[in-house]
C-alpha cells in the first residue's frame, strides 16, 4: 500500500470523492475512509441538490433565499460563488452518470423550506446514493487513485511531530497518521491533505446522521492548531421519524415531502405552523424545528404528525419510494397513515475555517464539505445547499491545487516521527467508551439542543470537561481503536460547540438562547472563531472584504 501521494484525502463522501476525481489527472491520490467506501452522510441524502435551473428562477433569488435563511451571517462572496456554479456542477454530475429524475425533457425540480422557487434537483428520494455511486464508479477507473477502507485518521502530521520539535515558520500539515485494520498506526504523507470527514451529528443522542459522523476532521484540525468557526450553529432537521423502538440514527423524512404538500399537525390535530410563519411548513428549518419543539414542550407530546393523507398514493410512492418503503416496514402505510416525526440533529453549519479555495489556516491543509466552514450557511443552512457546497468547493480546492501545486515534501519523510504507542496496553473496560459516548450524547441533547440557556450550557461544559479529562487519560494509556478515536473527537467537538454557544449572547438562526431571545446586530454580526483555547468574534464586514479579495 502506498504511503505517499501528491494528495491524501480523508473521507469518501461527496466532497472527498469529487476532489479526488478533479485532482486525479494531475497527481496521485490516497483516499482514507474509516468504514466501507460508500458509508458517508452523502449516501443517505434524500431531498436533493439545489440549483437555479427553472426559467422562472434566478441566481439572485437563490442567493437571497440562502442569505435570508442564514440570518445575517452568510458571507455573500461565498454564497455567490456557490449559487452561480450550481447549474454547471449539476451538468458535470449528470455527465458522470448521476441519473437525476426528469419530468419530460427537463429535470424535475422539487421544493424545500426557505426556497422561493422549485430548484431541488433529485434522484427521487435517494439523491445522495445516486451521487456517491456515480463518483465511486468514476474513481474506480482512475489508476492514480487508491482508496483505503477501514482506515481511521487519528491525527494530522504537523511540525509538532517532527524530530526534535523542528517547526516551519507557518503551521504546516504533512499528511496524517491513520489506524489500519491490523491495529497499526501508519504515516500517510502528502503534498496537500484534504479533510472531507463530514459532520458531527453523533455528538447528539438523536440524529439523522450515520455512526461515522463523529466530527473527526474538526477535532483533528483544532488539535493541530487550525481556526474553527461557528460551531454553535447546529441544524436540527424538523422531521426525523419518531420510532423509540429502534436505537441508532433516526430515519429522515425528507423536507421534500413537505415541499410536495405534506403538512404538520400537533397531537391535537391542529395545523400549527400557520401560527408561526407565513411560509408555514416551508419556512426555513430553524423556524420549523423550533415551532415543533415548542408545540411538543407546551403540550407535553413526544412527537408531532406529518400528514400526507390528502396526497395521491401513486405520486407519493413514485416520488418518495425509499421513505414509503421504510415507513411500510415500520407499519406506517403512506399516504393513509400520518407519520410521527420529531426534530433531530442533522447538520453542522460551522467547521474548519476555509477561504473560497478550501485553504485552512494551516499550510498544505485543505477542507471541503460539511467539515468546512466556508461562510456559505451563516447561522442556518438552506435546504439542499450542503451537497452543493461540498461539490462546488471541492472543485475549487482541486482547481487551486492543480494550478498551484505545493512543493514536494523533502526532509519531512525522515523527520516526522512514527506513531508512538509506547505505554499503551489493551484495556479491558471497553464498556467505559460506550458509556462515555452515551453520556456525552445525552448531555448535548439535554443542554446544548434547540433551545439553550447560559445555565444549561455551563452545566454541559462542566460535564464535557470532566469527560474530556477522563477520555484523554484513557487515550494515553490504551491501545487505539476506532471507537476510542471517535469518542475523543466527539468530546472535543462537543466542547467546541458548547464554548461557541456560550460565547454568543443573542438568538440568531439555529442558536436560540432563552436568556437572550433576540438577535443583536450591533454586537453579534460576526463569526465565532476558536483556536487553541481562545474564542473570539470577527465582524462579518472584515471577512466579507477578505473573501471578496481572493
Ligand atoms: P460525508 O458524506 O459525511 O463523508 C464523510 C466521510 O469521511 C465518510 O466517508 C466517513 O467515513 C469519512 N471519515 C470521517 N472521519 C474519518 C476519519 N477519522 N478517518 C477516515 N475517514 C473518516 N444535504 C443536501 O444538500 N441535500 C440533501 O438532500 C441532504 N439530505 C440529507 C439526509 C440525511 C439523512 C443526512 C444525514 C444528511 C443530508 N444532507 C443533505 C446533508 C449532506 O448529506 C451532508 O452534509 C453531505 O453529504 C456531507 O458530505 P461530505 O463529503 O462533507 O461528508
Ligand atoms: C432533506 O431531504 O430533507 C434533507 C435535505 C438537506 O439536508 O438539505
Amino acid at each position: 500500500m502506498p504511503q505517499y501521494a501528491d494528495y491524501v484525502v480523508i473521507g469518501s463522501g461527496i466532497a472527498g470523492l469529487y476532489f479526488a476525481l478533479k485532482v486525479s489527472d494531475s497527481g496521485s491520490v490516497i483516499i482514507l475512509t474509516k468504514k466501507q467506501q460508500a458509508e458517508s452522510n452523502t449516501n443517505y441524502a434524500q431531498g436533493g441538490i439545489s440549483a437555479t435551473i427553472a426559467e422562472t428562477d434566478s441566481f439572485d433569488a437563490h442567493i437571497e433565499d440562502t442569505l435570508r435563511a442564514g440570518a445575517g451571517l452568510c458571507h455573500r462572496p461565498a454564497v455567490e460563488v456557490m449559487v452561480r456554479s450550481a447549474p454547471h456542477v449539476i451538468e458535470e454530475l449528470r455527465m458522470l452518470g448521476v441519473h437525476f429524475t426528469r419530468r419530460g425533457r427537463t429535470l424535475d425540480l422539487g421544493r424545500e423550506g426557505g426556497h422561493s422557487h422549485n430548484r431541488i434537483v433529485h434522484a427521487r428520494d435517494a439523491t445522495g446514493r445516486a451521487i456517491e455511486a456515480a463518483l465511486l464508479d468514476a474513481l474506480a477507473k482512475r489508476t492514480t487513485v487508491h482508496i483505503v477502507e477501514h482506515a481511521t485518521a487519528v491525527e494530522l502530521m504537523t511540525g509538532h511531530h517532527r524530530r526534535g520539535g523542528k517547526r516551519s515558520a507557518a503551521p504546516t500539515c504533512y499528511g496524517v497518521y491513520a489506524l489500519l485494520p491490523n491495529g497499526q498506526v501508519e504515516r500517510f504523507f502528502a503534498r496537500a491533505t484534504l479533510l472531507a470527514t463530514g459532520g458531527c451529528g453523533q455528538v447528539y443522542a438523536h440524529t439523522t446522521n450515520p455512526p461515522i459522523a463523529t466530527g473527526d476532521g474538526v477535532a483533528m484540525a483544532y488539535r493541530a492548531g487550525a481556526t474553527i468557526a461557528n460551531m454553535e450553529f447546529i441544524q436540527f432537521h424538523p422531521t426525523a421519524l419518531y420510532d423509540p423502538s429502534r436505537p441508532g440514527p433516526a430515519f429522515l423524512i425528507s423536507e421534500a415531502v413537505r415541499g410536495a404538500g405534506a403538512v404538520l399537525r400537533n397531537c391535537g390535530g391542529e395545523r400549527f405552523m400557520v401560527r408561526y410563519d407565513d411560509r408555514a411548513e416551508l419556512a426555513p428549518r430553524d423556524v420549523v424545528a423550533r415551532a415543533i419543539d415548542h408545540e411538543m414542550k407546551t403540550r407535553g407530546d413526544r412527537h408531532v404528525w406529518l400528514d400526507l393523507r390528502h396526497m395521491e398514493k401513486r405520486e407519493v410512492w413514485e416520488r418518495f419510494p425509499t421513505i414509503a418503503r421504510e415507513c411500510a416496514r415500520r407499519g406506517i402505510q403512506l399516504p393513509e397513515d400520518m407519520i410521527p416525526v420529531v426534530p433531530a440533529a442533522h447538520y453542522c453549519c460551522g467547521g474548519v475555517w476555509t477561504d473560497l479555495y478550501g485553504r485552512t489556516s494551516i499550510e498544505r491543509l485543505f477542507a471541503c464539505g460539511e467539515v468546512a466552514c466556508t461562510g456559505v450557511h451563516g447561522a442556518n443552512r438552506l435546504a439542499s445547499n450542503s451537497l452543493l457546497e461540498g461539490v462546488v468547493f471541492a472543485k475549487r480546492a482541486a482547481s487551486y491545487l492543480v494550478a498551484h501545486p505545493p512543493a514536494p515534501l523533502g526532509a519531512e519523510f525522515d523527520e516526522i516521527l512514527p506513531w508512538d504507542d509506547s505505554g499503551t496496553a489493551n484495556a479491558e473496560e471497553w464498556v467505559l467508551v460506550a458509556h462515555d459516548r452515551q453520556e456525552l450524547q445525552s448531555v448535548m441533547w439535554d443542554y446544548v439542543g434547540i433551545v439553550r440557556s447560559e445555565l444549561r450550557l455551563q452545566r454541559a461544559l462542566r460535564r464535557i470537561e470532566l469527560l474530556r479529562d477522563e477520555v484523554e487519560e484513557f487515550y494515553r494509556r490504551t491501545k487505539l481503536t476506532p471507537e476510542l478515536i471517535e469518542l475523543r473527537n466527539m468530546v472535543t467537538v462537543a466542547w467546541l460547540i458548547t464554548q461557541s454557544a456560550l460565547h454568543r449572547k443573542e438568538s440568531r438562526g439555529l442558536h436560540t438562547m432563552s436568556d437572550y431571545p433576540l438577535p443583536d446586530d450591533t454586537r453579534w454580526r460576526c463569526d465565532t472563531l476558536l483556536r487553541q483555547g481562545r474564542v473570539w468574534c470577527r465582524p462579518l464586514t472584515d471577512i466579507a472584504c477578505d473573501k471578496a479579495g481572493q
